[in-house]
């Protein structure tokens, strides 16, 4: 990208959505209920899902490339709903690229918001699920501890879950058996507050809640981040995102957008009209 194609993208005021695949709309859904008055892209890199399986080199390159993407879309602003490309690929993003390409743009993701929610909580023992990328970087941890270096956190990756979800069998009792599982160790180790570090898993709140008991916190992500971006948005009012008569609702996906469409409408609850297929590797 040079300096001078640069110069040239307009920024608007659009918001951009990043998510792996279609798990950020669990999150999207919250920005259009509590902040409707925005505009938005949404981005979803089907085509190449899932991340959380892949290493930290490539999550960085294609997260970057979806960055380019929505950035040339005219995005002032990007969310990182994916808690893996959060993990692995904000920071440089943030340090590196953003200074050198697009300085006057911002990105943020969600594991800080994320941890800085529960950390504030009066609890001693946390426990994180996620992505296999997303626990072994350990960046849940790493947060939770600046915040608060006396909480204990228990992490463990729950990789079927994002491949049964994306299948359509989220309510199958195969799932919920899984399911299980994955949070068994949690359950034992006692832990008060679970965090859904993975943007698929709010679809399975309900019986993730059922599971781990009234006892045990388990807050949906999408409404955190939604109520967290209200405040930066507040705050940040030179990013010139206030509201238009216009509000986009643009969908993207770098896969077929029939599938995108229709499994997409229950995640996000709500229609998907704008969609189309896109390439973003060859920008
Ligand atoms: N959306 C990703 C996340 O929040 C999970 C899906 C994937 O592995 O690509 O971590």
């Amino acid at each position: 990208m040079s300096d001078k194609q640069n110069k040239t993208q307009q920024p608007k005021n659009i918001i951009g959505v990043f998510d792996s695949g279609l798990g950020g709309l669990t999150v999207f859904k919250h920005f259009l209920k509590d902040l409707p008055e925005y505009n938005y892209i949404y981005l979803g890199d089907n085509a190449r899902l899932p991340y959380g399986e892949k290493s930290q080199a490539t999550i960085y390159e294609y997260t970057l490339e979806a960055m380019e993407f929505l950035f040339k879309k005219g995005c002032n602003l990007i969310i990182i709903a994916c808690n893996t490309a959060s993990a692995q690929a904000l920071r440089r993003l943030q340090q590196e690229y953003l200074p050198k390409h697009w300085p006057d743009r911002r990105i943020l993701g969600v594991i800080r918001p994320l941890a800085e929610e529960f950390a504030n909580q009066k609890i001693k023992k946390i426990g994180v699920i996620g992505t296999k990328s997303t626990i072994n970087s350990g960046a849940y941890e790493i947060e939770i501890k600046k915040l608060n270096p006396n909480i204990k956190v228990e992490a463990t990756s729950a990789p079927l879950l994002v491949p049964l979800i994306e299948e359509g069998w989220a309510k199958k009792p195969e799932t919920k058996m899984i399911l299980k599982k994955y949070l068994h160790p949690l359950k034992t180790k006692q832990v008060e507050a679970l965090i859904l570090g993975c943007t698929h898993y709010p679809y399975l709140l309900k019986e993730i809640k059922n599971i781990m008991g009234r006892r045990i916190s388990v807050l949906d992500p999408g409404k955190i981040i939604a109520s967290r971006l209200k405040k930066y948005l507040d705050k940040h009012s030179e990013l010139g995102l206030k509201s238009t008569t216009e509000k986009t609702r643009n969908y993207y996906t770098t896969d077929d957008p029939k599938i995108f469409k229709d499994l997409g409408e229950k995640f996000l609850d709500a229609k998907i009209v704008n969609i189309e297929q896109v390439k973003i590797t060859e920008l």
